[in-house]
């Protein structure tokens, strides 16, 4: 052995020495528990009341509201990149399409459940998520029922959007997500697909941590679901709400939830970190809003970073926090890059 090997072991701290275990590639890929594959991800649609209706939305570059008669070939490609799942979210706009109850919500010949239909028809092997709520259908633009007081009726709401739940799972979505934030909305609609029937075939995925906040508004826009008067604030959860979360998220899995959603992302990273703590055994999934999106989209184009190298760090992030499954207006752009 010569003296010079020597006396450099014995200088060194082993311990000290971390470059030895990523100067590679692929020693870097090896230090995430999880990599992005296109199974992970799910693209949020809005489907428009407009048959014909291709409409680029301003405030979300790239993104438009898409009648019946577009979605087909609008996803063709996506799939064929290997599109795996959908969120749809219904965007009524024929004038009186809205009331106080919502009504719009379930109905047969709405963008929604159409789309439903569509979809299971012609993509086999997409698996198609409804996002659940009442705000898009509402005249007041409220997240369910109100009360004379303008407050949520929660018992009221809670047995409205079960009822639509399980109008979409009918329909054939495979997954139904209430987004709506009413207490006990979990438990009501798996009690109302098991009555149905057809509980061992949807799956339940609760926004079970939504914050209320800043970070909606490109979404209100393209869905045309901002409160009219007051705001989210008494549903959705505060900012600072962590313990809340963890409460919401641990009745949620209590109440059957078999996804635990937290939303937005990329701000609540620490409760994504709690869902996957306290709901060890389930998928945690994770919804970089349209606010997210807007901003990332904003600062590459001031030129302060490069929009794939921003959309890989966001997602990374989420991952890492510990969430398996990210809903995105990224999922076109990520197709393409994951190809590679
Ligand atoms: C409807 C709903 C919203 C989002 C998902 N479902 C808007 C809201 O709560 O006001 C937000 C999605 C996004 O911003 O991309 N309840
Ligand atoms: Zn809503």
């Amino acid at each position: 052995a010569s003296t010079a090997a020597t006396s450099v072991s014995i200088a060194g701290d082993i311990s000290s020495q971390l470059h030895s275990g990523y100067s590679h590639p692929l020693s870097r890929a090896w230090q995430a528990e999880r990599q992005l594959t296109k199974s992970m991800l799910i693209y949020p649609l809005f489907i428009s009341d407009q048959p014909d209706e291709c409409t680029a939305i301003p405030s979300l570059p790239n993104q438009s509201r898409i009648g019946l008669n577009r979605l087909v070939p609008f996803l063709e490609p996506l799939v064929a990149k290997g599109l795996s799942s959908v969120m749809l979210f219904g965007v009524p706009l024929a004038p009186n399409a809205k009331d106080a109850l919502g009504t719009a919500a379930d109905d047969p010949d709405g963008p929604v459940i159409q789309a439903i239909r569509i979809l299971r028809r012609r993509f086999r092997d997409l698996y198609i998520c409804a996002d659940v709520c009442l705000c898009e259908y509402t005249s007041h633009g409220h997240c369910g029922i109100l009360r004379d007081d303008g407050s949520l009726n929660n018992e009221m709401s809670v047995d409205r959007i079960s009822d639509v739940a399980v109008a979409y799972a009918d329909a054939g979505a495979h997954c139904v997500a209430p987004s709506d934030m009413n207490d006990g909305r979990i438990r009501a609609i798996k009690l109302k697909l098991t009555a149905a029937g057809i509980n061992h075939k949807v799956l339940l995925m609760s926004y079970a941590a939504k914050f209320s906040g800043c970070l909606y508004g490109p979404f209100r826009d393209a869905a045309g679901s901002c409160p009219s008067f007051g705001d989210r604030r008494c549903y959705q959860l505060p900012a600072s709400g962590r313990g809340l979360a963890r409460r919401a998220i641990r009745r949620d899995i209590a109440e059957g939830a078999d996804i635990i959603m937290v939303k937005p992302a990329g701000q609540y990273l620490d409760i994504i970190s709690d869902a996957k703590e306290i709901g060890s055994d389930l998928p945690i999934a994770a919804y970089q809003v349209s606010g997210e999106f807007a901003m990332i989209h904003a600062a590459a184009k001031a030129g302060v970073f490069d929009l794939k190298a921003m959309v890989f760090e966001s997602t990374d992030s989420i991952l890492r926090a510990g969430a398996n499954i990210i809903i995105t207006y990224f999922v076109p752009e990520l197709l393409t890059w994951l190809e590679s």
